[in-house]
């Protein structure tokens, strides 16, 4: 028989996402609307273990859905690591009467939430990643932002990039999937996209295609770097070196994480994070909230960890075929 569910609690872990606000606010509202209370953690299984934990209500979360960054706070926390922190934290959880927590954030926060499952508290997940690298879900919470915000600063590099005839390799984030890469390197008409799942290291036939470009005519040459390739400042000295056209290398950062979610996100937040609450309310345990051939569906944990997601080849092959 599921576990009656009278109190959950709602944290954000790992990297922050626009639109985890947004999963905030309706976790809390939804709970409540339920007939549950609500506890917000802060700084994520940090915050747990150090009782960082208040009462939501409505009003709590007003004002935020249209806000970046998380108002509960994220971290990264050793501690929760181990079995000891596991057991004090659903210790932790049990003393303020929390039955139940939803997890936001990636496949590392899901696999700790597996612990604190085993610990005899129940958990869901709810994908919030800008990376899009959750293989049992269609959808990430912040991805859809995230390519917003790098195509916008791609098409302003790509402005001076033609003026001055240079060839510009922008590097943005992805340190293991090349989604973001991807998206905003098709969405800017870039030259070359280079992803940790296909990039072969031929740098020489990069350089070929720069140099055969300016002879048919190319103005610039844009080159999208993954952070998981990276060296994006040395390979742009190399390729100057070799093409002597003028290369300059431009870093997004962390600009791509930030910023006022965009509809997508809110939306999805929103409708997301309202099935996490129902599901955990439900007394369900041990499951991610995913979308799947566009329904919304909640898959056991360790099944949903098992899923691997890859760059679809059509896609990528197309990417290609249209930088040309
Ligand atoms: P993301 O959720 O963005 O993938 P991380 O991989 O950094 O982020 O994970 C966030 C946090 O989740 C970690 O700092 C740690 O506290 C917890 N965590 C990750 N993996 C495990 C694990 N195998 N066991 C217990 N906790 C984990
Ligand atoms: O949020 C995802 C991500 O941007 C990855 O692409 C990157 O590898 C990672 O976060 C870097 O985050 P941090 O510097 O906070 O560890």
């Amino acid at each position: 028989m599921a576990k009656e569910i009278k109190t959950i609690g709602v944290l954000t872990s790992g990297g922050d996402a626009p639109g985890m606000n947004a999963a905030i606010r309706a976790v809390v509202r939804k709970g409540i609307a339920n007939g549950v209370k609500v506890m917000g953690i802060h700084r994520g299984y940090h915050g747990l273990l150090r009782e960082e934990i208040t009462e939501m209500d409505s009003r709590s979360v007003s004002d935020i859905i249209q806000r970046g960054g998380t108002i509960l706070g994220t971290a990264r926390c050793m501690e929760f690591m181990t079995e000891e922190g596991q057991v004090k934290a659903a210790n932790i959880c049990r003393k303020f009467g929390i039955d139940g927590v939803v997890v936001i954030g990636g496949d590392g926060s899901y696999r700790g939430a597996q612990k604190l499952s085993k610990q005899g508290i129940n958990v869901v997940g709810l994908p919030g990643t800008i990376d899009l690298d959750i293989g049992c879900t269609e959808y990430t919470i912040g991805f859809d932002t995230a390519v917003n915000t790098a195509m916008e600063a791609i098409d302003k590099v790509r402005d001076t990039s033609s003026s001055h005839e240079r060839c510009s390799i922008i590097e943005v984030m992805g340190r293991h999937a090349g989604y973001i890469a991807l998206w905003c390197g098709v969405a800017s008409g870039a030259e070359n996209i280079l992803i940790p799942e296909k990039y072969d290291y031929n740098e020489q036939a990069i350089i070929d295609q720069i140099v055969e470009n300016r002879k048919k005519g190319k103005k610039h040459h844009l080159i999208i770097n993954a952070e998981g390739i990276g060296h994006s400042t040395s390979m742009s000295r190399r390729i100057e070196a070799a093409t002597g056209i003028e290369t300059r290398a431009t870093i997004l950062g962390y600009m791509q994480r930030g910023g006022s979610p965009s509809c997508k996100d809110r939306y999805y937040a929103s409708i997301m994070g309202a099935y996490a609450a129902d599901v955990i309310c439900e007394g369900k345990n041990n499951k991610v909230i995913s979308v799947v051939n566009g329904q919304l569906a909640d898959i056991d944990i360790d099944e949903a960890l098992a899923v691997k997601k890859d760059i679809d080849d059509y896609e990528y092959c197309v990417s290609i075929d249209l930088s040309k």
